[in-house]
């Protein structure tokens, strides 16, 4: 047990087995706490809420965090608020802890909870509603214990585009509810790009009233064509963000700004400040269309490209615009922090926009670069004189940045932006894009990739590491319409989020955080949150046998109901259940998906079944170590496009890995070829893990299907061969992620990396 336990954990799991002893509760009937508490000390005997329970604040500034729990604890208690200390539960302050420490105290005569300020209250409140059973039950007992408690990063973030597809504001009030649970405490709101502008600015109402509303797009087109493929009723855009306008059917929404303070105050009760983002000067066409003027040239609408035409930059009236539009969310949101994004931006405009170039030769600026970053500084400066700091995605450090900048990296292609930011004496949030974009869809080891997360590497000085504010996950919704596939996307990778954010980093890996983060599922099946199951386990993608085979597949989770079919298509509710392993004496394909209860679902598996033989090696004379490698640099969008009349360089590797000489392009295509040489006659089991892309062919058969292009994941797959030479071919593409790896899995399933006389080669 204690293998998957963190020191701190491992700790509450010793003093309760102490517990066991004398009648206590056992490690199993324990809650599950994530994230997980600095100091807990677990007693004998419970404490059982009363049916009728009061709530006291001891001081009037803990009013709306009473009313919260208030509101938190209804499902257990009839619940009431009074402002003394006379309550069942009693909230206070104690101005010796920091800010958001905390400290709770779970007895049979009551519960308390102190906190140095209303911060730590309501991480007091979040510990104490995971004490709870996750089931609603009337006078629900809860285990005596005293923890002490405080996070290590103060930035624990959740970051939701709500421009692609809209949520309102009864959806963002579920997303703050359950952030607060988690401790999460500052809520990123993405609210304007191309595809829609979500918040009411009264000064320019067009900006909502027209560009809150679109007709639909290629990415309402991808999910519609999802839903239909995927069998899957989350790819739907929801009926209440249609309208019809003659004969046309609109889709959007905008939150009007009584809807952002009710969000704000909200939020504010349950510890989480509000960052608002109006991205700008690129991600601005939806503001541009209905204010043509904004731009450098005639009026463009969205036509499908990710860097769409920016701001034009040489005319004062944008500037005078963007502060008007500023001053409005300034009024809105009190936290001193706003996003001014600043990602992305297509600079060809300003390139040929007499006015641009006007500004840029006035102002002495070289580039583009120069040319956002004066701007950026002209509103960094509006920003601090009213009190407000300017947060920007890293392309701000392609030009010049100011200290008092903080800086959120997303582009893990771009490493050295937090070395960089941080030794400018910049803030930085880190939210890169392989392991905290949670709209990247989640695989087989995204939760051990997002657990193992390095917050502060040991190549950053303990200047720099200090300036770590946090951690933060991303959604991005393109392919997101519903709540349910917001949900989807971030559970359970949030659970990840928030133990990051607030433990030492030295106590978070996978092994700490998986076998309970299983365990949460329960609260989250309760509460009625929609989360990926995890990864089914124990298969192959592409099995081989010779006379019959069994299937092996298991989903980690208990509680998920698996279902199958052998004909190809998607399982949906209607398909058989899985119960065991199922016997196959032909070629078959078995395709099983897990379903919760209520009949939600989401990713399936796919395994191919091949009767075959051994496949005869081939006779080659003269061949040598290693594998013939050849690469070009060029996107592609899929291996058996790689190609081109010469390659850009060759060389030969001892073993599948990206050969240091052909390092350092965004895009990238490799070609390894050779073969395989199978020192007995048997059937060999390949782990294929690539970022993009990557086929293996072994005898001209396709053995592992990792195509297209992803973030890093395995696939496996096998092949029979006798004794001897097998032609070998792997082909891999790249673009942004920079990782190939191939290894032989042996019988335990351990992955066992190939040394010297596996690859041979003929010369050209
Ligand atoms: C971003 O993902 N463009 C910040
Ligand atoms: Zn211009």
């Amino acid at each position: 047990m204690k293998r998957f336990m963190n020191e701190k954990a491992g700790a509450a799991i010793i003093a309760a087995l102490a517990l066991c002893a004398c009648g206590g509760p056992s490690a199993d009937e324990l809650p599950v706490l994530i994230p997980q508490p600095l100091h807990v000390s677990w007693h004998a005997g419970t404490c059982q809420l009363p049916e009728s329970l009061v709530i006291s604040a001891d001081d009037e500034g803990l009013v709306p965090q009473a009313a919260y729990l208030a509101e938190a604890l209804s499902p257990y208690a009839e619940t009431s608020v009074t402002e003394d200390a006379s309550g069942y539960v009693r909230l206070s302050t104690d101005p010796s802890m920091a800010p958001e420490e905390y400290a709770l105290s779970v007895k049979k005569s009551g519960i308390s909870i102190s906190g140095g300020s209303d911060r730590g209250v309501v991480n007091g409140i979040a510990t104490l509603r995971q004490l709870l059973p996750a089931e609603a039950v009337s006078g629900p007992e809860i285990p005596c214990v005293r923890i002490e408690d405080k996070p290590v990063f103060g930035w624990r973030g959740v970051m939701l585009d709500v421009s692609r597809h809209f949520f309102d504001k009864e959806e963002i009030f579920m997303m703050l509810d359950q952030m607060a649970q988690l401790k999460l405490n500052k809520f990123h709101w993405h609210l304007t790009d191309d595809q829609g502008w979500r918040i009411e600015i009264k000064g320019y109402p067009d900006l909502t009233e027209k560009g809150g509303w679109r007709s639909f797009n290629k990415h309402d087109d991808i999910c519609l064509e999802r839903a239909a493929a995927q069998r899957n009723p989350d790819y739907l855009l929801p009926e209440k963000y249609l309208r019809t306008e003659g004969s046309s059917t609109l889709y959007g929404g905008f939150y009007t700004q009584d809807d952002i303070r009710e969000v704000v105050a909200y939020a504010a009760a349950r510890g989480i400040d509000v960052i608002p983002e109006i991205d700008m000067p690129g991600h601005f066409l939806q503001a541009i269309e209905h204010y043509p003027e904004l731009t450098c040239f005639e009026p463009q609408t969205w036509t499908g490209e990710a860097f769409s035409s920016p701001l034009c930059l040489g005319k004062d009236d944008v500037l005078d615009f963007c502060e008007e539009v500023w001053k409005e969310v300034f009024e809105l949101f009190p936290y001193e922090y706003v996003h001014i994004g600043g990602d992305e931006v297509n600079m060809k405009n300003w390139n040929r926009c007499p006015l641009c170039q006007a500004r840029m030769k006035e102002e002495g600026l070289a580039d583009g670069h120069a040319l956002q970053a004066w701007f950026t500084h002209r509103m960094q400066d509006f920003f601090e004189a009213n009190g407000k700091r300017m947060i920007g995605w890293d392309e701000l450090l392609q030009g010049e940045v100011t200290p008092s900048t903080t800086i959120m990296w997303w582009r893990p292609w771009m490493p050295e932006s937090v070395p960089d930011a941080t030794a400018l004496g910049c803030d930085v949030i880190l939210c890169p894009q392989s392991w905290f974009y949670f709209s990247l869809e989640e695989d087989s080891g995204s939760l051990i990739r997002t657990s193992n997360y390095d917050m502060l590497p040991d190549s950053l000085s303990a200047e720099q590491k200090s300036r770590i504010l946090g951690v933060q996950g991303n959604v991005w919704t393109e392919r997101v319409p519903s709540w349910s596939r917001v949900e989807y996307m971030f559970y359970p990778r949030l659970l990840i989020v928030a133990e990051k954010g607030w433990c030492p980093p030295e106590t978070v890996s996978d092994r700490t955080m998986i076998p309970r983060l299983y365990r949460y599922c329960e609260r989250l099946d309760a509460q009625g949150i929609n989360y990926r199951i995890p990864t089914l386990e124990n298969f192959h993608e592409f099995c081989v046998f010779t006379d019959s085979i069994s299937s092996t597949v298991t989903c980690p989770l208990p509680s998920a109901i698996l279902r199958y079919t052998l004909d190809d298509s998607v399982p949906d509710t209607e398909s058989p259940v899985y119960t065991g392993p199922i016997t196959f004496y032909d070629d078959a394909v078995l395709t099983v998906r897990a379903f919760h209860a209520d009949g939600r679902t989401g990713d399936w598996v796919r395994i191919a079944y091949d009767k075959c033989g051994y496949a005869e090696p081939v006779e080659v004379e003269g061949v040598k170590p290693g594998l013939h490698t050849e690469w070009y640099f060029k996107r592609f969008p899929k291996c058996d496009a790689i190609a081109g009349a010469v390659p850009d360089g060759k060389c030969v590797v001892d073993t599948v890995q990206f050969p240091d000489v052909a390092k350092g392009r965004r895009a990238t295509g490799i070609i390894f070829k050779g073969y395989f040489n199978a020192p007995h006659d048997g059937i060999y089991t390949f782990a294929l893990a690539s970022n993009d892309g990557s086929l293996l062919r072994i005898d001209g058969r396709l053995v592992i299907d990792n195509d297209g292009e992803h973030t890093l994941i395995e696939k496996t797959g096998q092949a029979a061969m006798s004794a001897g030479l097998h032609p070998f071919e792997l082909r891999y593409f790249d673009y942004n992620g920079g990782r190939v790896t191939l290894a032989l899995v042996d019988e335990d399933g351990s992955r066992v990396p190939f040394g010297d006389g596996w690859f041979f080669h003929k010369e050209d």
